[in-house]
């Protein structure tokens, strides 16, 4: 399984002997300023914004910033393995493609989910499929390959809706179920607000809800005879404010693994644990949701701490292979890869995108390479420091 994504720096230099430069970035800056020119202005704001002044969402990137790798020499750790046993399956990386409700309309051709599938086909990084996508959650599932994919729930306010959601995704072969526990309702996004931007209200991204056969039948008129009032319903539907009263009740709806994403609490991690979920997941949403708070990865030790040997699934701020690395030595299980791979996907669908999950997994490899850290299990939080 081990596999030397380093190497994608040989192919690099290899084809540019032939003449051929790379044809995307090869760093997050140049990366995020193409994507910029490439999407429509109101897709650009809404994925690269987020909540209040955007602090939260700036502390979760500058946090990396703050923690050093010890380099350890004569190790000779000539091959590495990046592979990771989660929710019993065998997987290639530790990273993950983390749920992103506008991904379709992030690739030119509007079909982003399919081609962040095929991205997973491909690099063998599992995606978490959002509830809100453009194209139905079964084709997006069939799109995956062998690479297996997680379904990530907004838990609906009707109950029927919610377990409908959780059962197509069984059936469609998903191999978890990540319920969103932060977003039941949208953060204050000022740069969205200012112009009136909100993809779902103009009816993007629902086709999971205008096919599913409970959601339409809490309308008079079909969605495609009435998507007005469509999207009315899908208001009202969309975000139930979950407490812990509800936590038996998630659980009851399957048997995948299920996994509780936006917590940073310990004593919020405990309660999940003792509630049977299978997994944390330690995230602020990209500060999307809330300005103010700390920067996820702060959250993180207290996170894994509580979960006392549960996987931690961590997301929010992770920029390069570098910063990959620290949160997998500060207990992450996984780390989930959020709006680098929807720029990526800007640039060029599923090619963009699988080159920003190689890019990401070449550097931390060849951290691991340069650094003396052969194996995941050697990244340990003592490998780190606290930077001056
Ligand atoms: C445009 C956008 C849409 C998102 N949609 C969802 C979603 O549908 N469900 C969800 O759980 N998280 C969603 N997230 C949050 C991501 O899963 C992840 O937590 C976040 O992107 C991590 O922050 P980062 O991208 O700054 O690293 C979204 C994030 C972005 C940028």
């Amino acid at each position: 399984m081990a596999q030397s994504y380093g190497s994608y720096q040989e192919e690099i230099y290899l084809r540019a002997l032939g003449g051929v430069l790379p044809q995307f970035p090869m760093e997050h800056g140049e990366l995020e300023e193409r994507a910029r020119a490439a999407l429509p202005p109101s897709v650009w704001s809404y994925v690269a914004g987020g909540a209040g002044d955007e602090r939260t969402q700036r502390a979760n990137v500058s946090a990396f910033g703050r923690w050093g790798l010890m380099p350890r020499m004569f190790v000779g750790a000539k091959e590495r393995d990046l592979s990771v046993e989660l929710f019993g399956m065998r997987l290639p990386s530790p990273l993950l493609m983390a749920p992103i409700g506008v991904i379709g309309l992030c690739a030119q051709d509007g079909h982003g989910d399919l081609a962040t599938a095929r991205a997973a086909a491909r690099t063998g990084v599992p995606m978490i499929a959002s509830t809100l996508s453009a194209d139905p959650m079964e084709d997006v599932a069939a799109a995956l390959g062998d690479t297996p994919g997680f379904f990530q729930l907004y838990t609906p306010t009707d109950r029927d809706l919610a377990a409908h959601f959780v059962q197509r995704a069984e059936r469609a072969g998903f191999r978890g179920i990540v319920v969103t526990l932060d977003t039941w309702v949208t953060g204050w996004r000022p740069r969205d607000l200012s112009t009136g931007n909100f993809p779902q209200l103009r009816g993007h991204c629902l086709a999971n809800y205008f096919g599913d056969p409970v959601f339409r039948a809490g309308l008079e008129h079909s969605p495609e005879e009435d998507p007005g009032a469509a999207v009315l319903r899908w208001t009202q539907v969309f975000g139930a404010p979950l407490t812990w009263d509800d936590l038996p009740w998630l659980r009851s709806l399957t048997d995948l693994p299920l996994i509780v994403k936006g917590l940073g609490h310990p004593e919020d991690v405990r309660r999940a644990r003792d509630g049977g979920v299978d997994g944390v997941y330690c995230s602020n949403h990209g500060g999307r949701q809330a300005d103010g708070g700390l920067p996820a990865l702060d959250t993180l030790p207290g996170v894994v701490e509580a979960a006392d040997g549960l996987p931690v699934l961590f997301d929010s701020g992770v920029r390069s292979g570098a910063d990959a690395v620290k949160a997998l030595a500060l207990g992450a299980s996984a780390v989930g890869i959020g709006r680098p791979y929807a720029y990526g996907l800007a640039l060029g669908g599923t090619d963009g995108a699988v080159h920003v999950l190689r890019t990401l997994l070449a550097e931390a490899d060849l951290i691991m390479a340069v650094d003396g850290y052969p194996t995941l299990a050697d990244l340990v939080p003592e490998a780190l420091r606290r930077v001056a």
